[in-house]
């Protein structure tokens, strides 16, 4: 099945959503975005489907984050696409089934979001992980509210006001991933850990994530949409987004 840039397929108990833009290395484009959604409510309804697996199509990149070429810097653009994208970002939180990232590469900005909104990450030893945002002058949203907790306040902030590459093991020794496996054993890996997932008691396994997970989704996240689309109206943005799509290095004022 296919839903508009996203591919979805079960194997038992266990559904199969990849991201599959691979020339835009899976950014966040409209067809992933809307994809994304809808693969996730088909898996919600599924009472065949037990866990999900997210991956990213191509072998380079599970997710390069934002869809930069179609950043405006508008106010309307600013505020409407903050909303829908940290919402869209999310979702492996809300969803009542356990969601496993499977990172095959990239997992960068809204990409690194979306894989540590999953309860678990499994990494192939070629994974990356960054939150590079800062060098578009714009900041990670999501990651912001959520990396606090998961790696302590000062590397949080060193991740996300430098935007540093994580390699696979970097990222396991920080509490990010759970196992680094080797890249052609990565979805045999996740779908081992489904099936574990699933070999539990259901009732069990939802209630876990849910108290887990009860916190999340408050306050912080409505601070986020509130702040974040002014920085989209800042000359060091423009440059930032304008020099990337140039290919070449920002220069900030
Ligand atoms: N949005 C739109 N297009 C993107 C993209 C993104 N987030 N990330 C990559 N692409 C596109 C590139 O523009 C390029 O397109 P082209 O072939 O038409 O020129 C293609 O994907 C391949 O990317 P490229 O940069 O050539 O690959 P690379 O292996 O040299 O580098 C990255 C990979 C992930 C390091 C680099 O693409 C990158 O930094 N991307 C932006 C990540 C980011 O800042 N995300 C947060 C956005 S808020």
């Amino acid at each position: 099945m296919r839903f508009d840039s996203v591919n979805y397929e079960t194997n038992g108990t266990t559904a199969l959503i990849t991201f599959d833009e691979p020339d835009k290395l899976n950014a966040l484009s409209t067809g992933i975005r809307s994809g994304f959604c809808k693969a996730l409510e088909q898996a919600r309804h599924d009472d065949g489907v037990r866990v999900i697996v997210l991956t990213g199509a191509g072998g380079k990149s599970f997710c390069a984050g934002a869809d930069i070429s179609g950043f405006e810097f508008t106010p309307t653009y600013a505020k409407n696409f903050i909303d829908e994208v940290l919402d869209i970002l999310a979702l492996p939180e809300q969803i009542n089934k356990p969601v496993i990232a499977a990172v095959n590469g990239y997992a960068f900005g809204g990409g690194f979001e979306i894989s540590i909104a999953c309860d678990f990450i499994i990494a192939s030893e070629q994974a990356k992980f960054s939150a590079p945002e800062i060098q578009l002058g714009l900041l990670p949203g999501f990651a912001i509210a959520r990396l606090n907790k998961l790696v302590g306040r000062q590397q949080a902030k060193y991740l996300s006001m430098t935007g540093v590459k994580l390699s696979a093991e970097e990222a396991k020794d920080l509490g990010l991933v759970l196992k680094v496996v080797p890249h052609e054993q990565l979805l045999a890996e996740a779908f081992a850990l489904a099936d574990e997932l699933a070999s539990k008691p259901q009732m069990a396994i939802r209630y876990a994530k849910s108290i887990y997970n009860r916190e999340l989704g408050g306050d912080d996240l409505t601070y986020a949409k509130d702040v974040m689309p002014f920085l989209f109206l800042d000359d060091d943005t423009k440059e930032g987004v304008t020099a990337f799509r140039e290919k070449r290095k920002p220069v900030f004022k």
